[in-house]
């Protein structure tokens, strides 16, 4: 059981407060200036990535603080709780124990005393048995063509996870073996998707911890229909359909054979699940042994998490720094922004590893916490970034911590591409820290001949106040192994940051509402009635769609 402990009220706390007030004054160059030794002092490296945390606003005693802050939280318990199964997804109560399905070692690990790796292994052996069939054509459509096209149907950690991954490693996937994403309800998502497909080369892979969300159901029996149109038989289904889920009795329910499903636990959270079954089209795609080194990635990680000291430990120090911004500098968002086309829907998938884990204003204790938790994650890939939002970032009025990641080595170099790439890495957190002062503005205003008027008028709007945070995540190459790690990474900075918060990181009540709602609107939008039972404007939303379709 995960203790109730009000960070906000221990030592550290207090002292965190009192030393902000000193060193919130200090700019990020003086920082520099006093101590040459910063790079070395604030970085960790751990094989092929290394995390520069040295443009950050602290100093070794904002370190120290930190660190203590998280041992008063119990952190190094709480660690430990998670890797060996306790129970601390209290209001489900459910371990929590997507690293047992990343423990290379495979040292037992205990779920209400049952070793649970012999059915994590289980698991594993049938997908790769499966993807490789898939992958060398030997699993065959109904018409004895191979599988050209897998479409994964899933919503939230049932479609993130997987889309992300493919998408980051699409170098090492398999020519002429495609994967789609179908997620969306709106029926425009699975109609467009299956436009150009051939329903005797298609393999769906209907994706659903649950096998109940309305809309991977929805989709899924659209899916079916479409299949049926040409396949006519329902006997065909099975070379078609595979279903990846912790309810068999509504995957058999669906018409799906339980010999093609694909099972896992439920103290695999949804979020955190592309590590299970859930990861299937994933290794399709890149093949069994590259999804290993996936896991094999972030199980690196999550030695280095569970064994290192709090001030070398990578997703410890991420998750501190980002409750020094979000809690002491009153930053409400934090921005991912890799230099890596591939890495394009990274911060939509911490979107929802962060937000949905996070976004809680209940603490531990039942009570409302009277401080901020989970920040607001967004982020788009540089270099495209610089080019929409990042003027907010150098010269808005809000605080926005930014994680910077790269690659040194690109899947695809292509004449200087990846050397101007890196140069506007490299520049953007230099610019962010060190900003340009108004006599710096004014010299470059001299010298380009502008009038004194001119000179006086321009110079405020191009003085660049710098100090604004950043962490460098540089990485020798975006490898399955390295994405692995940092997907890792994220994940324990998401836990370590709800262990601090004092809330329950791992259910998400919050999307229950809105789901209730639509269970009881659905049926009101079946005939033209007008609606009165709801307030004045929902009932005019609804009023006016029922006279419009
Ligand atoms: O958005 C709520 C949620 O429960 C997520 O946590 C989950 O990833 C998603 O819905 C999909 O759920 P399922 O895999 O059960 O279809």
């Amino acid at each position: 059981m995960l203790p109730s402990i009000p960070f906000d009220q221990t030592a550290a706390y207090r002292k965190l407060k009192t030393h902000h007030k000193s060193i919130s004054k200090k700019h990020l160059r003086e920082l520099f200036a006093e101590d040459p030794r910063r790079f070395n002092k604030f970085s960790i490296r751990l094989g092929d990535i290394l995390l520069d945390y040295s443009k950050n606003r602290i100093n070794g005693r904002t370190r120290a603080y930190l660190v203590q802050l998280a041992e008063e939280c119990q952190l190094g318990d709480a660690i430990e709780q998670m890797f060996t199964g306790e129970k601390i997804n209290a209001t489900e109560n459910r371990a929590v124990l997507h690293t047992a399905l990343r423990n290379r070692s495979n040292t037992p690990v205990l779920v209400d005393g049952k070793d649970i790796m012999p059915d994590v292994n289980e698991v594993l052996e049938k997908m790769k048995e499966f993807s490789t069939q898939v992958r060398s054509g030997a699993w065959k459509g109904y018409t004895g063509k191979k599988i050209t096209d897998i479409v994964n149907v899933g919503i939230g950690g049932s479609d993130l996870g997987p889309v992300m991954v493919t998408e980051a490693l699409k170098s090492y996937g398999k020519k002429g073996l495609n994967v789609h994403f179908v997620s969306n309800v709106d029926g425009t998502h699975i109609a467009e998707a299956l436009k150009n497909l051939d329903p005797e080369t298609t393999l769906f892979m209907i994706a659903s911890k649950t096998f109940t969300t309305q809309e991977t159901m929805a989709n899924a029996h659209s899916a079916r229909s479409w299949f049926l149109e040409s396949a006519r038989e329902a006997e065909h289904v099975k070379k078609h359909f595979v279903a990846i889920s912790t309810n068999q009795e509504k995957v058999e329910e669906f018409g799906i054979d339980p010999a093609n499903m694909f099972g896992f636990w439920d103290w695999v959270g949804g979020r955190y699940s592309l590590w299970s079954a859930i990861g299937l089209s994933i290794a399709c795609f890149i093949g069994f042994q590259n999804f290993e080194q996936l896991l094999a990635g972030a199980y690196d990680m999550d030695n280095h998490f569970r064994h290192t000291k709090f001030e070398r430990n990578m997703p410890v120090m991420l998750a501190l720094l980002g409750i020094w911004y979000n809690n002491f500098f009153g930053a409400q968002t934090e921005a991912i922004l890799p230099y890596d086309q591939y890495l394009h829907r990274f911060a939509a998938y911490f979107q929802q590893g962060d937000m949905e884990s996070n976004g809680k204003y209940v603490g531990r204790d039942g009570q409302p916490v009277d401080y901020q938790t989970g920040p607001v994650i967004w982020g788009e890939p540089g270099t495209n970034g610089q080019h929409a939002f990042y003027q907010l970032i150098h010269q808005g009025t809000k605080l926005i911590p930014c994680d910077f990641i790269a690659p040194a080595i690109s899947h695809n170099p292509l004449a200087d591409h990846h050397k101007m790439l890196l140069s506007n890495f490299f520049a953007q957190t230099e610019a962010l820290m060190n900003g340009k002062t108004a006599a710096e503005a004014r010299a470059e205003l001299e010298a380009s001949e502008k009038s004194a008027e001119e000179v006086d008028f321009l110079t405020p709007f191009k003085v660049f106040e710098g100090n604004r945070p950043t962490n460098s995540i540089l990485v020798k190459k975006i490898t399955p192994r390295v994405l692995g790690s940092l997907i890792a990474l994220y994940e324990h900075k998401i836990f370590v940051q709800g262990i601090i918060w004092n809330v329950f990181s791992f259910d998400q009540w919050g999307v229950e509402l809105g789901k209730q709602l639509a269970n009881k609107i659905y049926p009101e939008l079946q005939n033209d009635w007008p609606i009165s039972d709801h307030d004045s404007s929902t009932n005019g939303l609804i009023n006016l769609y029922k006279n419009w379709r």
